[in-house]
C-alpha cells in the first residue's frame, strides 16, 4: 500500500474511539439522527431496514437526506467524510433482469453498461458504496440467492463479474463491493446460511476465480459471507480474508462483514460473547462491522487489553480512509438534489436495460416454428402473472416501483397488429373458457419475487401449486401454446415442457423486460439467450452441472450399474448453455492453431436461415490426463457473433497455456502438458471437437 499523506496525517491525530467510528457501520431507516455522525462514531452507513432487505419494501433516500448527513459528517472533529451504502443488486430506479437473467446474455459489455446505470442512478441519491456484484458461484437452483448471481460456470461468472464491477465504479466516486467471500453458493442442501464444506480444490478452482477476477478488475471493497466453510464462520476466517485475500491476492480495500456477521460468531458457537466475536473478527481480517456494534462495543477496550494491536486497528482504519480519499470523498460537493429526477428512469437508461433484457431471455422450444406469433387473430394471454409488476423486477428490488413497470398486457398490446385481438385471464377456469376462442394461448407461469433471493431456500422446484394444471387446462383445448414463464432460479419443469408448443425463460426481467418478451414473442427480436446454469429434471438430481469432475465410471448411456440414477434419466432437462434462436445456425471445421504461448481455436458458424441472428459460441475443453482429476468438460471461452441471413463467419476463442491449468489439493497452480479435447458449439453438450497438444 502506498502511503497516502492525507490518510497518514489523520491517522496521527485520531483518538482510538474516532478510527473506532470509522469501521463502525449502522444501518437506518429514514431518515437518520447525524448526531452520531458528527461525534465522529459511525464511518458508514448502510441504509436498509432489515436482514431481509432484499424481499421487503425499502424507505426511498432524498439526497437531500444524504446530503445533511455528509454535512454531519464534515462538521465532525477531523470531517471525515461518509461512506453511504445500499444494495443496488440490478437496478436502482431503473431495474435490469435479475443478475442470474443478466448472465443468460454472456454479454458483458451490456452487464457493464447496465450496471453503470444503476450506479449513476444511486449517485444521484448520494449513494457511495455499492454492495454488489454477487459473485458466489450457484451450482443449486434451491438455494433462493442463484438468482442474485451470475450462474454455475467460474469462467463465465468471474468475466460478467469483472463487468459489473467495471460499470459500477467507472461513476465516479461510487464503490463496487463484490460479494459474499467466499463460498456461500455451495451452502448444505441449498438451504440458505447453512455449512458450506467446500475442498480447497473446489474452492481454488470453483468458488474463488470469480472473486479473483473482481479483484483483478479494481474492485474497491469485498464483503465476507455468513456461512461456515470447513467447519469455522467466513467472518472469523483468517485463511480466506487475510491470507489469501489481503495477502496473496494484494487486495487493499477494507472488507465488510455481512449483516451482523460479527454477532453471529456467537451463534456458530465460536465466540462466548460479542467482544470475543470481535476480536475473532478482526484477528480474521474484517475491517468493518456491519451493524453488529461490536467493534464500537469493545474495540477500544480489546486495545487497551493488547488483544488487538494498534498496528490491526490502523490497517483496518487506513483501508477506509483510502478508500474515502480514493472516491473524492473528501473534497466532494454535495450532490444535487435536483439531478435525481433527470437521471433515474431517463430513456436513456431504459433504452440500456432494455438492451440487456432482450439478451436475457432464453428461448427453450419452439415447435415446427411456432414462434414468432404471425397472423394469429385472437390471442389469449393467461395466467395468474399477466399482470405482474412487482414479479418482474425479482428479488432485491429496493428502489425500483410498481407504477414503473411497463407490465405485460401493455407491451404485448404494442406489438399487436392491427385485426388482432387479445384477451385475458388469471383463473384457469376463466383462462379454459376463453381460450377455446383463441387462435393462440399465451401461458404466463412462475415464481412469485417472494421466494426467490435471500432466505428463501426451496425443496421442490416444480411450479407452484396448480399452475401446471392450469397449463394442462388450456393444452387439452388443442390449442398451440407458448408458455413464458418468470422466475428467479431454474426450475425442474419436464412437464411443462412436454405441455408446451414454445417455451420462453424471462426470468424476472425488469421494469421494462416485458417489452422484451413481447418483442421476442412477436419477431422484432430474435432470441440469443443461453442458459448461464444447468436446469435439472426434477430436483433429486441436484446438483446436476455441467462441468462436473470425472469419476471412475463414467455415465454412459449403454451401460448399466454406473454413476448414475436408476429412476431418473442422466442429462439436465437443458445443459449449461443452452439456448435457441429463430435463425439457425451450424457449426463446422473446428481448427486449432498455436498462437503465442496457447491456441487459437476456430469454427465456422453459418446462419442456415432466412433471418438475421446472433449467435454465443462456447468454447470448452477436458484434460485428458491430470495428475489431479478435471472436470468432463469446462468452458474456457466464448464469443458473440452476429450473422445476416445465410452468412457465415469464423469464430476465434484463444486460450493461453494458463487457461489450462488448474489448482491441485495442495492449492499449487498447474499447468502439465498433455492432450486436451476441445469443442466449440452452441451449448455445452455438442459441438464438433478437436484435440490439442500442450507441449
Ligand atoms: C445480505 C447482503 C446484503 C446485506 C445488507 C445481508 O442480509 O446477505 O447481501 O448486502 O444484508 O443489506
Amino acid at each position: 500500500m502506498t502511503p497516502n499523506s492525507r490518510v497518514e496525517n489523520l491517522l496521527q491525530k485520531m483518538t482510538v474511539e474516532e478510527k473506532v467510528g470509522q469501521l463502525h457501520q449502522v444501518y437506518c431507516e429514514s431518515p437518520v439522527d447525524p448526531a452520531g455522525i458528527r461525534a465522529g462514531e459511525i464511518g458508514s452507513i448502510i441504509y436498509s431496514n432489515g436482514a431481509y432487505a432484499g424481499n421487503d419494501r425499502q424507505t426511498a433516500i432524498p439526497a437531500d437526506e444524504t446530503n445533511a448527513l455528509q454535512k454531519a459528517a464534515r462538521e465532525s472533529r477531523h470531517g471525515i467524510p461518509l461512506l453511504v451504502a445500499r444494495d443496488v443488486i440490478h437496478g436502482y430506479r431503473t431495474i435490469a433482469p435479475i443478475p442470474l437473467g443478466q448472465a443468460a446474455s454472456w454479454s458483458p459489455a451490456d452487464i457493464e453498461a447496465c450496471t453503470r446505470v444503476a450506479a449513476t442512478e444511486a449517485a444521484a441519491d448520494g449513494i457511495n458504496w455499492i454492495f454488489a456484484p454477487v459473485a458466489d458461484v450457484g451450482r443449486d437452483p434451491r438455494w433462493g440467492r442463484v438468482a442474485e448471481g451470475y450462474g454455475e460456470d467460474p469462467l463465465l461468472s468471474g468475466t460478467l463479474i469483472a463487468a459489473a464491477v467495471r460499470g459500477t465504479q467507472s461513476v465516479e466516486g461510487v464503490a463496487a463491493c463484490v460479494k459474499h467471500f467466499a463460498g456461500y453458493g455451495a451452502v448444505e442442501g441449498g438451504r440458505d446460511y447453512n455449512t458450506a464444506e467446500i475442498t480447497p480444490h473446489t474452492l481454488r478452482n470453483v468458488y474463488l476465480p470469480s472473486f479473483k477476477a473482481a479483484v483483478d478488475a479494481g474492485v474497491k471493497t469485498v464483503m465476507s459471507c455468513f456461512n461456515s466453510l470447513g467447519g469455522l464462520p467466513a467472518t472469523a476466517n483468517r485463511r480466506l480474508l487475510t491470507e489469501i485475500l489481503k495477502d496473496e491476492w494484494g487486495f487493499e480495500g477494507p472488507i465488510v462483514s455481512d449483516w451482523n456477521g460479527i454477532g453471529e460468531l456467537i451463534e456458530h458457537g465460536v465466540a462466548e460473547d460479542l467482544r470475543i466475536a470481535a476480536r475473532l473478527a478482526m484477528i480474521a481480517g474484517i475491517d468493518v462491522d456491519m451493524v453488529s456494534k461490536g467493534y464500537r462495543d469493545h474495540m477500544p477496550s480489546l486495545i487497551a487489553a493488547g488483544d488487538i494491536s494498534i498496528g490491526k486497528l490502523d490497517d483496518a482504519v487506513r483501508r477506509v480512509l483510502n478508500l474515502k480519499d480514493s472516491l473524492g470523498l473528501f473534497d466532494r460537493q454535495p450532490a444535487d438534489s435536483s439531478r435525481a429526477t433527470s437521471v433515474q428512469l431517463s430513456s436513456a437508461n431504459q433504452e440500456t436495460v432494455l438492451d440487456l433484457a432482450r439478451k436475457s431471455l432464453v428461448l427453450l422450444k419452439n415447435r415446427d416454428g411456432l414462434l414468432p406469433l404471425g397472423e394469429q387473430r385472437k390471442i389469449g394471454l393467461f395466467g395468474p402473472l399477466i399482470h405482474a409488476r412487482q414479479t418482474l423486477c425479482g428479488t432485491w428490488n429496493l428502489d425500483g416501483r410498481e407504477s414503473d413497470v411497463v407490465p405485460l398486457e401493455t407491451a404485448i398490446r404494442a406489438q399487436m397488429k392491427p385485426g388482432q385481438e387479445l384477451v385475458m385471464a388469471e383463473l384457469a377456469d376463466e383462462a379454459i373458457y376463453r381460450a377455446r376462442s383463441c387462435d393462440i394461448a399465451i401461458v404466463v407461469l412462475g415464481e412469485h419475487h417472494a421466494v426467490s433471493g435471500e432466505a428463501n431456500s426451496v425443496t421442490r422446484l416444480e411450479l407452484p401449486h396448480g399452475q401446471e394444471q392450469f397449463l394442462e387446462g388450456v393444452k387439452n383445448l388443442g390449442i398451440p401454446i407458448v408458455t413464458v414463464i418468470l422466475a428467479g432460479r431454474p426450475l425442474a419443469i419436464p412437464r411443462v415442457l412436454e405441455h408446451s408448443d414454445a417455451l420462453l425463460w424471462a426470468w424476472h426481467p425488469g421494469t421494462v423486460g416485458a417489452r422484451a418478451v413481447a418483442e421476442v414473442l412477436f419477431g422484432v427480436c430474435n432470441p440469443s439467450g443461453k442458459l448461464p446454469v444447468s436446469f435439472p429434471r426434477s430436483v433429486g438430481q441436484v446438483p446436476v452441472y455441467y462441468n462436473r469432475l470425472r469419476t471412475g465410471r463414467p455415465l454412459d448411456p449403454l451401460a448399466r450399474g454406473e454413476s448414475r440414477y436408476v429412476d431418473e434419466r442422466d442429462a439436465p432437462l437443458f445443459p449449461f448453455g443452452f439456448g435457441l434462436s429463430y435463425s439457425s445456425f451450424r457449426y463446422a471445421d473446428l481448427r486449432v492453431d498455436p498462437s503465442g504461448d496457447g491456441f487459437e481455436i476456430s469454427c465456422r458458424v453459418e446462419n442456415q436461415s432466412p433471418r438475421s441472428g446472433e449467435e454465443t459460441v462456447q468454447l470448452y475443453v477436458r484434460d485428458r490426463v491430470a495428475s489431479a482429476t478435471r472436470p468432463v468438460k469446462e468452458l474456457k471461452g466464448f464469443t458473440r457473433v452476429s450473422l445476416t441471413a445465410g452468412a457465415a463467419a469464423t469464430a476465434r476463442v484463444m486460450i493461453g497455456r494458463d487457461d489450462l491449468g488448474f489448482f491441485d489439493a495442495a492449492e499449487r497452480w498447474c499447468v502439465e502438458p498433455g492432450m486436451f479435447d476441445v469443442w466449440i458449439g452452441p451449448h455445452s453438450d455438442v459441438g464438433p471437437a478437436g484435440a490439442f497438444e500442450l507441449k
